[in-house]
C-alpha cells in the first residue's frame, strides 16, 4: 500500500501549526504570563523556543522526512534495532497525552454548549466556581464531552493524512486566527485596554523563580507537541520536495503570535473589568465567564473563545493519536479505518478515570488527571525530545542530517553552527535540567 502523504504544503503548514496552537496556547500561556512577570516571562520564554523548542522541532520533523515512517520505525531505520523501543515509546507518550487532552477539552466543549446556550451569566467570580464545580462533579457531563470530542476527532482521522487531517485544518485555522483577531479587536476597543498592554510590556524580572524558568522550558517543549511522535509522524508524510525550514520557520512564529494575540485578547478583556489574570487554570472557565457577561455583546464573545479553544484542541488532539494509528497500520498491517476506531475506543477509555477525576474519582485521595499531565509532562515528553536530539546529534549525526537539512538550499555558517550548537548541546543539557527538576534534584 501506498503510503500517504500531504497534497500541498500549505496544508503541511496549517496541519503542523495546528498541532501546536492548541489549549496551551489559549489557556496555559495566558495565565503562566500573568503569574510570572508579564514581559519578563514572554522574553525568557522566546529564548527556551530558541535554545530548545525550535532545534528539537527540526530534529523530529528531519527524523520524519528521512525515514518516511512512523516513530518506531523511523528511529529503528536510522539507529538501529535498539532504537525502535526508543521511538515506540514517543508514540505511547502521544497516546498518553491524547487520553487526558480529550478529558480536559472535554470541559471546554462543554464550555462551548454553555454559552451557546447563554447558562454563563455569572456576577461573581464565586457564582462561576460554583458553576464549574456543579457541572465538572456530575460525572456524565465530563464523560459526555470526552466522548463527543473524541468521536469529533475521530471522524477526521478516519478519512486519511490528506482528506482527513490535512481538509480539517484547512477549514480550521483559518476558522481560528478570523476569531482569534475577532477577539483581538474587540480587546482593543474596551476601556483599559492600554493598561493591560502595559502589564504586558512591563516587565517584572522579580517573579522570574527558577520555577517559571523551568515552567517556560517545559512549556516551549508542550507548545509545539515535541516529545510524542507527533512531529516525526508529520513530518514522515513530507513529500520531498518540500522544505523544511521553510515550513516550520511560519509555524513557530505562528504558533508564538497566537500565544501572545490570546494574552493580549485575554488581558485587555479582564483588565477592562479591573479583573487580574493570572489567577492559574481557573481562568477560562471561572474568571473570563465572568468579564464576558459585563461586557457589550458578552454573550457572542464567550461562544465565540470557547469555540476558538474547542478548534486549537482539536487539530491538537488529532495529532497525538496519529502516530498510534500510523504504527498499527505500517507495523500490524491494520486498515486506517480499524486502526482509526481502535486508538480512538482505547484512547477513551483510559481518558475515563480522567474525565471522571473532578467528580465519582475526587474523593478517592489519588487525581488520576493530574498525575498523567505529571508523568507526561515532566518524565515522558522531556525524555522523547532528548531522544530525538540525541538521535539526530549522535546517532543519524549532526553532519548528514545537516546536509539532508540543506539539499534545499545553503544556509549561512552563523544558522549551521546554531543548529549544531543547540541540538548537540543547549538542548539535551537543557532538558537533563528539566529531568533533574522533575527527580527533585534542583
Ligand atoms: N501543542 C499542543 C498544545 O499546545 C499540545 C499537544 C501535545 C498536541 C501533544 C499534540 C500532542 O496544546
Amino acid at each position: 500500500m501506498k503510503r500517504e502523504t500531504w497534497g500541498t504544503q500549505i496544508g503541511f503548514i496549517l496541519a503542523v501549526a495546528g498541532s501546536a496552537i492548541g489549549l496551551a496556547n489559549i489557556w496555559r500561556f495566558p495565565y503562566m504570563v500573568g503569574k510570572n512577570g508579564g514581559a519578563a516571562f514572554i522574553a525568557i520564554y522566546l529564548l527556551c523556543m530558541l535554545l530548545i523548542g525550535f532545534p528539537v522541532f527540526i530534529s523530529e520533523i528531519l527524523i520524519g522526512k528521512k525515514t518516511h515512517a512512523n516513530p518506531a520505525k523511523a528511529f529503528e531505520k536510522l539507529g538501529g534495532n535498539k532504537w525502535r523501543k526508543a521511538g515506540a515509546l514517543t508514540i505511547l507518550t502521544g497516546f498518553l497525552v491524547s487520553t487526558f487532552y480529550s478529558a480536559v477539552a472535554g470541559w471546554v466543549l462543554g464550555y462551548l454548549f454553555e454559552a451557546l446556550m447563554g447558562s454563563l451569566q455569572f456576577t461573581s467570580t464565586e457564582q462561576a466556581s460554583l458553576h464549574f464545580d456543579a457541572l465538572t462533579s456530575h460525572p456524565f457531563w465530563g464523560l459526555s464531552f470526552h466522548f463527543l470530542f473524541m468521536a469529533a476527532c475521530l471522524s477526521v482521522l478516519y478519512c486519511g493524512v490528506k482528506n482527513g487531517i490535512e481538509r480539517a485544518n484547512k477549514i480550521m485555522m483559518p476558522a481560528l486566527f478570523i476569531i482569534l483577531i475577532g477577539l483581538v479587536l474587540k480587546g482593543i476597543s474596551l476601556p483599559n485596554s492600554g493598561s493591560a498592554l502595559a502589564f504586558l510590556l512591563n516587565p517584572d524580572w522579580t517573579l522570574l523563580t527558577p520555577a517559571a524558568w523551568l515552567a517556560a522550558l517545559g512549556h516551549s517543549f508542550f507548545t509545539l507537541s515535541l516529545g510524542q511522535g507527533t512531529m516525526v509522524t508529520y513530518g514522515s508524510y513530507m513529500r520531498e520536495k518540500e522544505p523544511v525550514l521553510g515550513s516550520l520557520v511560519p509555524v513557530v512564529l505562528m504558533d508564538t503570535v497566537v500565544s501572545l494575540l490570546a494574552t493580549f485578547a485575554i488581558f485587555t478583556i479582564a483588565f477592562s473589568q479591573g479583573v487580574e489574570p493570572g489567577q492559574g487554570p481557573g481562568l477560562i472557565f471561572q474568571t473570563l465567564p465572568v468579564v464576558f457577561n459585563s461586557i457589550p455583546g458578552g454573550a457572542f464573545i464567550a461562544a465565540l473563545f470557547f469555540l476558538l479553544v474547542v478548534l486549537a484542541a482539536l487539530t491538537s488532539e488529532i495529532s497525538a493519536m496519529e502516530p498510534s494509528i500510523a504504527y498499527l497500520m505500517e507495523e500490524k498491517r491494520w486498515g486506517r479505518h480499524s486502526a482509526t476506531i481502535a486508538v480512538g475506543a482505547f484512547a477513551f477509555l483510559i481518558g475515563v478515570p480522567s474525565a471522571l477525576s473532578t467528580s465519582v474519582l475526587k474523593d478517592s485521595g489519588f487525581n488520576f488527571l493530574e498525575m498523567m499531565d505529571l508523568i507526561c509532562n515532566s518524565i515522558l515528553i522531556p525524555l522523547g525530545g532528548l531522544l530525538a536530539v540525541i538521535m539526530v546529534g549522535y546517532v543519524w549525526g549532526f553532519k548528514p542530517a545537516y546536509k539532508f537539512l540543506t539539499e534545499e538550499h545553503e544556509l549561512k555558517p552563523i544558522v549551521k553552527n546554531y543548529f549544531w550548537f543547540t541540538i548537540k548541546y543547549t538542548a539535551p543539557a537543557l532538558i537533563f535540567l528539566v529531568f533533574l527538576n522533575a527527580l527533585g534534584i534542583l
